[in-house]
């Protein structure tokens, strides 16, 4: 039987993006993402998907933190990407105590899932790749139709804005190729890209418990 090459597989970016397709093609048609992106749902809705993110994204720094001497997560690992202070400032600018949040259930799992891949750097990148390309690219969507369709004001969107990044699409290109730098190897590269359906899954389960 032939064994599978990192060439075989291609680029890792190319891998993980056609991996998953299908999962970001549920993940954006979810009833969730659709109501909020035609305007049918209301600010509180938003709230409530921040609060539940706010725990997703101190799972996933405190992760990175714990990883960031390992070379695998040190090639995607950015200050510039934290999002916990800006998350956490956006929710008192909407009202809300983020020592009062509590998690849901589906958060739970997501976040368990995160803490785990603390062990692991190739699933880490796998939820962090999710995440934060994420929000450099269709969450910069979600934020104009925040602002536009909600009313949500800037002072409350800090989450989307990266400062010191200047030009988005230049740097997913250049995080894509430090992803395609690493050498991970079959094995590695596999664990990444079912983790990284996995994240789409967990999101994907947030957004209908968010329904619910
Ligand atoms: C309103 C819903 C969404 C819209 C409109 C949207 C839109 C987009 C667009 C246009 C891109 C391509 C950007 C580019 O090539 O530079 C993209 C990429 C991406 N999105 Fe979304 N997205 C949505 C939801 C999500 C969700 C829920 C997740 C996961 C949490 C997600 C994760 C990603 C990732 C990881 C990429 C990078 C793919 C790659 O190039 O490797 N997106 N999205």
């Amino acid at each position: 039987m032939a064994i599978a090459t990192k060439d075989s597989l291609g680029p890792t970016s190319d891998v993980l993006r056609e991996a998953t397709a299908r999962a970001h093609e549920r993940a954006e048609r979810s009833a969730f993402v659709t109501e909020l992106m035609d305007g049918r749902l209301d600010a509180d809705a938003y709230v409530a998907l921040a609060g539940q993110l706010l725990f997703v994204y101190r799972a996933l720094e405190s992760a990175g933190d714990r990883l960031a001497s390992h070379p695998v997560a040190a090639a995607v690992l950015d200050e510039r990407l934290r999002r916990t202070p800006s998350l956490e400032s956006d929710l008192v600018a909407l009202g809300v105590d983020p020592s009062e949040l509590s998690m849901l259930p589906a958060t739970a799992d997501y976040v368990a899932a995160i803490e785990a891949s603390a062990h692991d750097a190739a699933r880490f990148v796998a939820h962090h790749y999710t995440r934060y390309l994420g929000d450099l690219s269709g969450g910069q969507i979600i934020a104009s139709k925040l602002r536009n369709l909600y009313g949500v004001s800037e002072d409350a969107l800090s989450f989307y804005r990266f400062d010191g990044i200047d030009k988005l699409k230049r740097y997913k290109d250049c995080y894509r190729d430090r992803l395609d730098a690493l050498e991970l190897g079959d094995e590695a590269t596999d664990a990444l890209t079912a983790e990284a359906i996995r994240a789409f899954e967990f999101n994907q389960e947030l957004f209908a418990a968010l329904e619910r």
